[in-house]
């Protein structure tokens, strides 16, 4: 039998309408909306789409939004002073400043330069470590791990007690969802493991996962024999393998492929993610929905 296939678009526009929503009831109760401020360095073509996206679906939400487009060469002392200026700015809720940086800057001097409170990308050592404490102490849960969480609670799947493998250790998503989701929590308490690239049998692992969440980068790394039968499979995988012709706008466009074997697994898996289309919009419906969960808290 073929596997569900959780639709990372449908369940999107399902919480962007819950955010517009709250929105609509903020700015009537309190007289405020969330603010974001997207701060773009250079013209590379993959962070000008992923800003445009942030930026397009900010406005539809209706939160005020600023953006900052900075040339190539902007100082490292330059980013930082307009990062300090939108610390300081009560209108703005969430700092994005899309990565990667150019080679001069340090990425990590102006991550841990934003406040840690409006920092909506959770990227910043505190609450790195919020996270790691869990409970109480979460406030940003970084983005992609959010949207994989969210996207397996959302279709159903039992986390509590259930085998959970994590293929990469990434610190944007192999390390978070792996400690989200042991923690002690109704949307966690999952048994984690987490293997990478020098994990002596890969195979075995993924064999006994009942949701086996793979972002290793690597285009169909995860072989259709390693899915356990009727298992949930999130792919995080976004791996470009060519390039064709778009029938509706006859533009070129990038051929995407997932870590995993889509086509085959699909006939092993329970459920699925597919690629493009499972996990990738769910990454920018999270990072709205920190902006607002940033703005609700100043209220
Ligand atoms: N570049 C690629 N993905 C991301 C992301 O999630 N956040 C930021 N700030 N930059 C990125």
């Amino acid at each position: 039998m073929s596997a569900k296939i959780i639709d990372g678009v449908a369940i999107s526009q399902e919480i962007l309408a819950e955010i517009r929503e709250e929105v609509d009831q903020l700015r009537k109760a309190h007289d405020i909306v969330p603010g974001l401020v997207t701060i773009l360095v250079g013209d590379n073509p993959a962070s000008l789409s992923y800003v445009t996206r942030k930026i397009r679906t900010a406005n539809e939400l209706g939160f005020h939004e600023v953006q900052e487009n900075c040339p190539p060469d902007i100082s490292e002392a330059d980013l930082l002073a307009l990062v300090e200026k939108y610390n300081r700015d009560p209108a703005i809720h969430g700092i994005l400043v899309q990565l990667p940086l150019p080679d001069h800057i340090d990425d990590n001097k102006v991550l841990y330069a934003i406040d840690p409170d409006k920092d909506v990308d959770g990227f910043h050592p505190v609450n790195v470590g919020r996270l790691m404490i869990g409970g109480d102490a979460v406030r940003f849960l970084p983005c992609t791990p959010a949207g994989i969480q969210e996207l397996i609670v959302r279709t159903g799947i039992e986390l509590s007690g259930a085998e959970v493998v994590v293929v990469g250790r990434s610190n944007i998503v192999g390390k978070p969802i792996a400690n989200m989701l042991l923690q002690k929590n109704a949307r966690a308490n999952a048994t984690v493991t987490v293997v990478h690239t020098r994990t002596r049998d890969l195979a075995a692992h993924c064999k006994r996962a009942d949701i086996l969440i793979v972002a290793a980068g690597v285009a169909g790394l995860v072989k259709p024999e390693w899915i356990k039968p009727g298992s949930c499979v999130i792919d995080v995988g976004v791996n470009r393998v060519g390039e064709k012709i778009s029938a509706k706008t006859g533009k070129t466009i990038a051929i995407l492929r997932g870590d995993v074997d889509f086509d085959a697994a699909k006939e092993i898996a329970g459920s699925i993610t597919p690629v493009p289309g499972g996990v990738g919009p769910m990454t920018i419906t999270m990072l709205m929905k920190n902006t607002l969960a940033s703005c609700k808290a100043r209220v």
